[in-house]
């Protein structure tokens, strides 16, 4: 890579040694190489040091301020220089419509998915769970894994057709993109924009993972309500990285997902050749441990949209295409409260995965790098134990601590893929967390 050349407003994160830029959705500017940014216009006669100049937009170009997202690229080739791209083997990568197989409306959950055997990179390793929607009406989610165990060297990716959240939940993720590079540990996420190609380092050899693949509008922080002006996830911990570029002229792959489907092209040089950008639609990263999470101090608790970190609003007030929400680390101390999650039925539709430690309404059977699926109005809250001794707890203050989990949460039911509902993973007894509540009735 390129010299990576410090901001001015750029913060250091030193266990990583990469620089990142502050803040979400902010307005950037950032180069490589000083004096590779053009002053007072985009696109300059001849842009400096023999740069292509490009707009990448994110948004249409007539989106509402607020939502408006673009960046210029001042590239080494313009992205334009390329042949065609060739339909490659899909394999357990799939795409709405979700219609391989009928979704059952049964409570679904999975133990973590094996490593691969063989040499497999990010791409090779994506394995789809379930989704919903329409990719070409950019509404609904893929909810994906990736289970990789080599870097891509010679290889790119990018999605036409969605952004993607990925959870890191077993080894760091190091993405090399367009606009420079960032570094995802578990625990912490991080967000690559539709169009934006990037490349998967693997530092700790293997990894796994979720992702969250959102077709519909770009994920953004929640309204805060009253709230106020501070609280979950605060704007300014969103890091970005800085420009950084490869000056690399090798026969290299780049794959796309197009409308549901894998492409590949090949390219003659490194398409990772961005001296110097400015603009506020480029890929981002979040330490989850930041969450300034909220919760009761009296009694009940909130609805678990409380936890939410980011989310892509649909067409209809209040009813979002995917919210992110994490269940971190916190203190419990309702009084005379039923203090899990209550049994509840629900119109939104719920995956949630565990990153690390124990979830505090299954007692069992739901473990690290393991995930649930309950689809719209079915049934579900703390198994048989949870519910016993959670019922009969002292009261006192209490910390949920060593534990992450996460849910993807979509209005539209998650169909799950084929892979899915027929891996050795899927946990055949699942509803036995449920058996055996007793009759307490005393009418
Ligand atoms: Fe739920």
């Amino acid at each position: 890579m390129g010299t990576m050349v410090k901001s001015p407003d750029a913060t250091q994160r030193s266990a990583a040694a990469i620089t990142y830029l502050s803040g979400f959705g902010n307005e950037q500017a950032t180069e490589a190489v000083p004096g590779a940014l053009p002053q007072g216009r985009n696109s300059p006669q001849r842009p400096p040091l023999g740069l292509y100049a490009e707009q990448i937009s994110g948004t249409p170009f007539t989106a509402p301020r607020a939502a408006n997202r673009r960046t210029w690229l001042y590239r080494i080739r313009p992205s334009a220089m390329h042949g065609p791209y060739r339909r490659i083997d899909n394999k357990l990568l799939r795409s709405a419509p979700f219609t391989e197989v009928e979704a059952p409306p049964n409570r679904l959950r999975w133990d973590p998915l094996p490593p691969p055997d063989a040499p497999t990179d990010f791409v090779d390793g994506l394995v789809t769970i379930a989704g919903n929607g329409d990719v070409g009406a950019r509404v609904g989610v893929g909810i994906h894994q990736y289970l990789a165990n080599r870097s891509m060297r010679d290889r790119y990716f990018w999605n036409a057709d969605g952004e993607m959240l990925l959870v890191p939940q077993q080894g760091r993720l190091r993405l090399d993109t367009e606009l420079g590079r960032l570094e995802a540990a578990p625990g912490e996420i991080a967000v690559v924009q539709r169009g934006i190609k990037f490349r998967v380092e693997l530092p700790d050899g293997a990894g796994r993972g979720f992702i969250l693949e959102n077709y519909g509008a770009l994920l953004r922080l929640p309204e805060l309500g009253p709230l106020g002006a501070n609280g979950l996830a605060n704007p300014r911990d969103f890091q970005t990285p800085v420009a950084d570029f490869e000056d690399r002229d090798a026969p290299v792959q780049v794959v796309v997902k197009f409308e549901g489907n894998l492409w590949a092209s090949d390219y003659d040089h490194s398409p990772l050749d961005v001296v110097a950008w400015h603009g506020n639609y480029a890929p981002y990263k979040y330490d989850l441990a930041r969450f300034n999470t909220i919760g009761t101090i009296s009694f009940d608790h909130p609805d678990p949209s409380i936890f939410t970190v980011l989310t892509a609003p649909s067409d209809t007030p209040g009813t979002a295409n995917i919210d992110f929400v994490i269940f971190p680390p916190r203190w419990l101390v309702a009084e005379d409260t039923f203090r899990p999650p209550w049994f509840h039925r629900n119109y939104m539709n719920e995956f949630v995965g565990l990153i690390h430690g124990v979830y505090d309404a299954k007692a069992t059977g739901f473990v690290p790098g393991g995930a649930s699926l309950h689809n719209c109005m079915s049934a579900h809250g703390p198994d048989t134990p949870t519910f016993e001794a959670a019922s009969k707890v002292e009261l006192k203050p209490h910390k949920i601590d060593n534990m992450l989990a996460f849910m993807f949460e979509t209005r539209m039911v998650c169909r799950p893929t084929r892979f899915a509902l027929e891996t050795p993973a899927l946990q055949r007894d699942y509803d036995a967390c449920w058996r055996g509540f007793r009759k307490m009735f005393r009418g």
